[in-house]
């Protein structure tokens, strides 16, 4: 197999290294914009037994073994844990069983199902039960399901002793970087990567999260690393941070922000929007600004995650929605945001059906409607620029109670 041999293990502990790799390119992430890249996070642990923990998307298979062969022969390999099957990280997984011939591979029940449907291997996959503690040469880790979170085989592995939790997926962000640990990163960029990773892939996921989080504390042991499958890795007091995050945005409280969501074709729901923007600062709340040519929907995404309110606006096009608010749309539904309150807005020329098919999207949602659709034809006028403003003022005025 391919060895790119100009790449290098990072040393996390004595004994653990990762070996992943750094996509700095990828911008799609099954329809989440990924503006800063990824990485896909693989671990070494070294011992009386060598133990690969994840792999990497297949087209990264030479950049992670010449990182594992900057510490010891890929043959030496003894055993492989997979985490998690979805294709970032275990698209090497064949090549490496290939390579290495290793004595086990392990995975969870759903794991072992996953893997062979995906990949139909020859090598046997040896599931582990959720709660099980393991000794593996002079290792000794206990493993945790994590279903759904966000796919059925998800599992966390920890790492008694050297206290690593490998914590697959969940606790990671899309970002590439030079840096591998959290406290090295700017904490802004930090920060809304991680929220944005949350709101784009674990958000629909949310009523499971305290469970999960109630079983890794269940396991009674301190975490001084959190060896996430993305993005930097969190060390020492860090490790609050993520742990505290996901309990937060689980909870989807909301704030005073007003996301206002639309697109435009000659401008008359731009003008809306800018009026009923006015009628929100007015009425003491912040709007968030987010016409569809500027914006992509992981990042309206984001912002949906904690926001007091969704207005969306769209103009009619042929009886039907303008095609970016229907693909944001579509996108935001299956993230089944909770708790939002909203309300529609749009210009139309003669049919006018676009209010009435976002009124129905948001209902399917289970938005609360705060106020009546609002309609402006061809293009507005004083009068109907003073109804969008009025408009915002309610708006604003629905969410003023929120912190
Ligand atoms: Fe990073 Fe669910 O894969």
């Amino acid at each position: 197999m391919t060895n790119n041999s100009s790449f290098k293990a990072l040393k996390i502990t004595d004994r653990v290294y990762w070996v992943g790799a750094i996509d700095w390119d990828v911008r799609d992430f099954h329809g989440y914009t990924t503006n800063h890249g990824t990485t896909y996070n693989a671990f070494l642990i070294t011992g009386e037994k060598n133990i690969l923990i994840d792999t990497v998307k297949k087209q990264f298979c030479s950049e992670m073994v010449g990182r594992i062969s900057s510490v010891i022969p890929i043959e030496s390999i003894d055993v492989i844990i997979s985490n998690h099957a979805e294709m970032d990280h275990s698209g090497c997984l064949p090549e490496i069983i290939k390579a290495v011939n290793p004595e086990t591979v392990y995975a969870s029940a759903f794991g072992v199902k996953t893997l062979n449907d995906h990949f139909h291997l020859d090598t046997p996959i040896t599931a582990v039960k959720d709660g099980e503690t393991m000794t593996i040469g002079d290792a000794t880790i206990t493993f945790a399901e994590t279903r759904m979170l966000h796919w059925p085989d998800s599992m966390m592995s920890y790492l008694h002793g050297d206290e690593v939790l490998f914590s697959n997926d969940a606790f990671g962000m899309h970002l590439a970087s030079s840096e591998r640990f959290a406290d090295e990163i700017e904490p802004s960029i930090l920060a809304y990567e991680a929220k944005s990773y949350y709101a784009n892939i674990l958000l629909p996921f949310s009523h499971l999260i305290k469970k999960a989080i109630d079983k890794v504390n269940g396991l009674n042991v301190s975490i001084k690393y959190i060896c996430c499958d993305h993005g930097p890795m969190w060390r020492n007091a860090d490790v609050a941070t993520p742990i505290k995050n996901y309990i937060n945005w689980s909870e989807q409280k909301r704030n005073k922000n007003v996301v206002v969501l639309y697109d435009t074709m000659w401008n008359s729901t731009a003008m809306m929007a800018e009026a009923i923007v006015d009628g929100l600062i007015s009425g003491g709340v912040s709007a968030k600004v987010m016409p569809l040519r500027s914006f992509h929907r992981s990042d309206v995404a984001t912002e949906i995650l904690d926001a007091g309110a969704l207005l969306v606006g769209s103009p009619t096009l042929n009886n039907g929605l303008y095609p970016t608010l229907a693909d944001t749309l579509t996108y935001l539904k299956g993230l089944k945001p909770k708790g939002l309150k909203g309300a529609v807005f749009g210009s139309f020329g003669w049919s006018g059906e676009a209010t009435t098919i976002l009124t129905g999207i948001l209902t399917e949602m289970g938005v609360d409607l705060i106020a009546e659709p609002l309609k402006v034809k061809y293009v507005p006028d004083a009068a109907a620029l003073t109804l969008c403003r009025e408009f915002g003022i309610k708006v604003a005025e629905a969410v003023s109670g929120n912190e």
